[in-house]
């Protein structure tokens, strides 16, 4: 239950090494399942989230083992194919194994994922698309049991480009007897990473990346060993963060490609952008432009960076508007937000943004990984010592979080503090 004291002002300035992608390095995990041998994955990001999946895969049968910046993941022998409730609920990506396990074993036992705090968080495009492919589901107790003599290829169409459902439904195809297209699939950079680790183990997939998705099902994998790309979602944050504080910092590692539409909007905010061999440059000198932004699945605005923008928008010269589209309740950290003076007003999807001068510090929570982080941009930008609270979140998501800000001239601190008695 640690908090992180954050005393504001402080420009940031220098360079920060920017950590693999973990909307890839968990897909990654999940999918070393469906090859017999020894898997190794560089540049994973150590944090709690892939920690969790580690273990995931642990009780599945794997033998997992960490070094440095990489994992290696045996999955020659695979148990009984079950990930329980007390893994899924804390971390719903969990789910994320149902795919691997169908192609691998013909079954699965997954615990229901709980919603979060940003929405309920559905899996009904997932199950919907196993389904074309031949797989049955039963729901009992709180477990989805699934299983799949023998998965067929389909034509599955999304309603909505769901980064989840377009990889377990991948996840399967690859094994499938046939041809499966995906239409409507996500785009999102996670995904291509995850098609190309995913051939290079011997499948057979075109179109990764657009919103068609075409495999040809193989009857084998071979273990290989994978470089994950970075984080783009940690890149834009630390970006974010050089504006609130009136800084300029250069993302070392970041791929200017995956982060277009932000380094735009941030330009369309004032900030200098400047790609450079070693990274991508981002600062700003003076206050911040009010912009208007809608999140949308890539290439859209990311949805994982539309906290940290409102907490930029919050002290900018001028009114923003913000619209969320893909979360349906993912402002619930503005009132967080309004408790350290922000002007913000939320209607539906859209929330109001009056710039003020100054956000003032004040005890606050985070609420999801990337509220937290938008409460700790807030604080580098407020008037004395923030408390930011729960940083548990944040440690989910954010590889030495504090200390690549301390490096870059923050002035942060973490208090470790006792775990609550369970009352
Ligand atoms: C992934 O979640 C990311 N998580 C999220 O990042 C990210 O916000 C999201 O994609 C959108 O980019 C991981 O990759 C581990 P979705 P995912 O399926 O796959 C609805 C972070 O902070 N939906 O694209 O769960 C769903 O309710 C996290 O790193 C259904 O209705 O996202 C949501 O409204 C937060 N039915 C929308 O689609 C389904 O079967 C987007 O969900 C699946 C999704």
């Amino acid at each position: 239950m640690d908090r992180l004291l954050v005393t504001g002002g402080a420009r940031l300035s220098g360079a920060v090494r920017i950590s693999g992608a973990k909307n890839s390095a968990l897909k990654l995990m999940a999918a070393s399942l469906l090859a017999p041998g020894r898997t190794v994955l560089e540049n994973v990001p150590r944090i709690q989230d892939c920690r969790t999946m580690g273990e995931v895969l642990e009780h599945l049968g794997a033998e997992v083992s960490w070094a440095g910046g990489s994992v290696t993941i045996d999955a020659e022998r695979i148990g009984p194919p079950e990930a329980p409730y007390e893994l899924v609920r804390r971390m719903r990506a969990s789910i994320l194994v149902l795919g691997p396990l169908l192609a691998r074993v013909g079954r699965a036992r997954v615990a229901m994922p709980g919603g979060c705090n940003i929405g309920s968080r559905s899996i009904d495009l997932h199950v919907r698309g196993l389904e074309r492919m031949g797989a049955r589901f039963a729901f009992e107790h709180g477990f989805l049991e699934a299983e799949a003599r023998e998965l067929r290829g389909a034509l599955i169409t999304l309603d909505f480009p769901s980064v989840g459902a377009t990889e377990n439904i991948l996840m399967a195809a690859v094994a499938a007897r046939g041809t499966t297209v995906i239409e409507n699939a996500a785009r999102e950079p996670e995904i291509v990473d995850l098609a190309s680790f995913l051939v290079e183990m011997g499948a057979r997939i075109g179109g990764a990346g657009t919103t068609t998705i075409v495999v040809d099902g193989v009857d084998s994998f071979r273990p290989v060993r994978h470089r994950v790309i970075p984080d783009r979602i940690e890149a834009g944050t630390f970006a974010i963060a050089a504006c609130a504080t009136r800084g300029s910092v250069v993302l070392e590692g970041a791929r200017p490609d995956h982060l277009e539409l932000v380094l735009s909007k941030l330009a369309e905010a004032g900030a200098d952008v400047l790609v450079t061999e070693a990274g991508i440059s981002v600062g700003i000198e003076g206050r911040p432009r009010a912009v208007d932004f809608v999140t949308l699945p890539y290439p859209g605005f990311p949805t994982d960076l539309q906290p940290q923008m409102m907490a930029l928008l919050a002290t900018a010269e001028g009114t923003s508007i913000a619209t969320e589209n893909v979360f349906e309740s993912r402002f619930m950290f503005v009132d967080e937000l309004r408790r350290m003076g922000a002007d913000v007003r939320t209607e539906g999807h859209h929330a109001v943004i009056r710039g003020v001068e100054r956000l003032q510090a004040a005890p606050v929570r985070a609420l999801d990984i990337r509220a937290g982080a938008a409460m700790t941009i807030a604080a580098l930008a407020a008037e004395g010592v923030t408390e930011v609270a729960d940083m548990y979140h944040v440690d989910r998501g954010y590889e030495d979080f504090e200390l690549k800000l301390a490096a870059l001239g923050a002035e942060v601190r973490r208090e470790r503090l006792p775990s609550p008695v369970p009352s």
